[in-house]
């Protein structure tokens, strides 16, 4: 990845930091784009004493103009863009038939509309040769109670990513998704903090078991898997690879 500039987008934390490091370990320079602002500082610093470069940028991903500032920011800061990491993203766990009109605006510009103000922008400045890699989830393949919203985001994300895949396919930019199953993470995470804000960690672990053992590896992702996806699909080696979804589950789903 030497010689290229990545953006990543929900790089703070989870999936989208080990795919900053991952990326900026592989030579590229890195803008570690998040809402927490202070954990993209931490995120890029941390690059810095690794002997990687990278810069922090505040983004609400689901504010267009924020994401096309985005896009300038990596043009003027370090003269081009040739990977997008459109990842960030926020889970809502909420029956359908309770779901308010509000809540599910916020997911659906949170996980999709992210990517179609992504995929703008970065078409926008992107050269040949580029790739726009979108975090999806396995929950593309499932129905489960209480993640309908969620799906329906990353469902359609999907749509987004295959058609951005034959708009953009003639100019030599590539557009492909990750389909992350279940990680430890901010989000997984997040589920099992009790209101006293303990976080219940045998009620986690018990979780954690019961998605490995639903995979045929009997394991569950980490992290640093779906950013080592996300740097195949970065980088050259996927040249040839457009409008697809690489899961990184365990084998939990295949499509
Ligand atoms: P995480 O919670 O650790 O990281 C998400 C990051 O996105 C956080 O740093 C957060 O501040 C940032 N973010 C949230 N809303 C934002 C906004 N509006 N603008 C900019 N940044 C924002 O969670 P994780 O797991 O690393 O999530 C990354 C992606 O992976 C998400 O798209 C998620 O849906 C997806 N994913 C995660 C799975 C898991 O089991 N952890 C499974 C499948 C998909």
């Amino acid at each position: 990845m030497t010689g290229k500039v990545a953006v990543v987008t929900g790089a703070a934390s989870g999936i989208g930091r080990a795919s900053a490091e991952v990326l900026a370990a592989a030579g590229a320079r890195v803008v570690v784009a998040d809402l927490d602002e202070e954990g993209a500082a931490a995120v890029a610093a941390g690059i810095g004493k690794e002997g990687g470069e990278a810069v922090a940028h505040q983004v609400d991903v689901a504010d267009p103009g924020a994401v096309d500032a985005l896009a300038d920011a990596a043009v003027s800061g370090f003269g081009q863009l040739d990977v997008l990491v459109n990842n960030a993203g926020i889970m809502l766990r909420r029956p359908l038939t309770e779901v308010s009109p509000e809540e599910f605006d916020r997911v659906l510009s949170v996980n999709l509309k992210s990517i179609l103000y992504g995929g703008q922008a970065a078409a926008r400045v992107m050269r040949p040769g580029s790739s726009i890699v979108n975090t999806l989830s396995t929950i593309i393949d499932f129905a489960t109670p209480g993640t309908g919203s969620y799906a329906a985001s990353k469902k359609a994300g999907e749509a987004l990513t295959r058609t951005f895949a034959v708009e953009l396919g003639p100019r030599g930019i590539r557009v492909n998704g990750v389909a992350p199953g279940w990680t430890d993470t901010g989000i997984t995470r997040q589920r099992h903090v009790a209101d006293s804000g303990e976080f219940q960690q045998g009620r986690f672990d018990e979780l954690a078991h019961k998605m490995a053992t639903a995979s045929p590896l009997g394991t569950v992702a980490e992290a640093i898997d779906s950013a080592h996806a996300v740097l195949y699909l970065a980088s050259e080696a996927s040249r040839c690879v457009t409008g697809h979804v690489i899961r990184v589950n365990g084998g939990a789903s295949m499509s």
